[in-house]
């Protein structure tokens, strides 16, 4: 093809570019017609190609003529390109706009559940009375379970607190007794006395019914100095039952037996509903069994390597459910693990 040729045909492309550059309609176009004339089998390269069949003196004139093609392409395509970006962020920016002015979507925010928030008030009531709480393991040794709270092998009183076995010796804690020994194996008294409450899960054979669950959470307390008595036992369980149930409860003991304590007791409060003329609640006696209780037994120290004869103490076991279910009027213990959200949001913000 002769020079005159090629250089006609360079021009006459760049026209042709121009006109197509100017109709394309979006950045992605454009680059399309880039390819279509500059990429590797471009309309422009096909020209190029043609430069080793030309002269010495014809080859400038070549370059002159690809370098004017491209001269003239740049221009258009960098002119139309600014304006289809600008044009590109305009329909972007129209298509994100957000209406402010549209109602929120309502987070539904959970709530503590009831039991963690009756349990969370326990702790602080005596965190202020200078307890510390401790935790102890749901998967226990029959050793801290039931045979350091002296419920040696074949023990009679083994039969109510039955539970799951892991194996022989390993089951999940019937009650959340064996950390008062676990703590009291730790507990060194050149520091001070014990005063511990340990809340947690604990299981044990029962018949699920409105006022039992085969699982449930306890407060443990136990308390050991020298001069410990019966009396300290009663102060403290009024004091509770007080911030617990208000200004004007009394306490009463009922004799009982728990294999770790000596004497036991049960423990009732003055009926917070009626005030002892009788009601539902306390089934028209006019107190409410609350928790057990008792002085620690003398072999339940030993056991854990504490002199009996220097040191005494007090402990006791508390359900949480029960609390909750007093002092919010539950009538079914179930409703604690149903998950229903009509019962558990009633307790939204605290329950005072
Ligand atoms: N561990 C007893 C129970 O679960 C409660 C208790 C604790 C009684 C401490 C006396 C002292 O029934």
């Amino acid at each position: 093809m002769s020079i005159e040729a090629l250089q006609n045909q360079a021009a006459q492309l760049a026209k042709e570019a121009v006109t197509q550059i100017e109709s394309a309609d979006s950045t992605k176009e454009l680059q399309q017609i880039r390819v279509q004339y500059t990429g590797k089998k471009g309309e422009l390269t096909a020209i190029s190609k043609e430069m080793r069949n030309l002269s010495n003196e014809e080859k400038p004139l070549l370059g002159q003529a690809i370098s004017g093609f491209h001269e003239t392409f740049n221009n258009a395509f960098g002119e139309k390109e600014t304006r289809l970006k600008e044009a590109e962020l305009a329909a972007q920016l129209a298509a994100e706009t957000i209406d402010v002015t549209l109602p929120g979507r309502i987070q539904a925010t959970g709530t503590r559940h009831i039991l963690t928030q009756t349990r969370e008030e326990i702790e602080d009531f005596f965190l202020g009375l200078g307890y510390q709480v401790v935790d102890g393991p749901e998967v226990e040794l029959d050793l801290y379970n039931f045979e350091k709270m002296n419920l040696p092998k074949n023990h009679p009183a083994r039969d109510m607190q039955d539970t799951f076995y892991i194996d022989d010796e390993v089951m999940l804690r019937t009650h959340t007794s064996p950390v008062q020994a676990r703590t009291m194996e730790q507990h060194d008294f050149t520091k001070g006395p014990l005063k511990m409450i340990s809340p947690g899960k604990v299981f044990r054979r029962d018949d699920d019914d409105a006022t039992h669950s085969h699982q449930f959470q306890q407060i443990e307390g136990l308390v050991v100095d020298e001069h410990v008595t019966l009396a300290d036992l009663k102060g403290t369980l009024l004091l509770f039952a007080q911030a617990m149930f208000g200004e004007q409860r009394e306490i009463r003991l009922r004799p009982s037996y728990f294999p770790f304590t000596e004497p036991s007791v049960e423990a009732d409060i003055s009926c917070f509903k009626c005030e002892g003329a009788g009601c539902n609640i306390c089934k028209q006696t006019g107190w409410i069994e609350i928790l057990g209780s008792g002085v620690v037994h003398p072999d339940v120290l030993e056991m854990s390597g504490i002199d009996s004869k220097k040191y005494s103490g007090f402990a006791f076991g508390l359900g949480i459910e029960r609390v909750a279910m007093l002092r919010h009027n539950v009538d079914d213990i179930r409703h604690f693990y149903q998950n229903d959200s009509r019962f558990l949001t009633q307790f939204k913000g605290g329950h005072k």
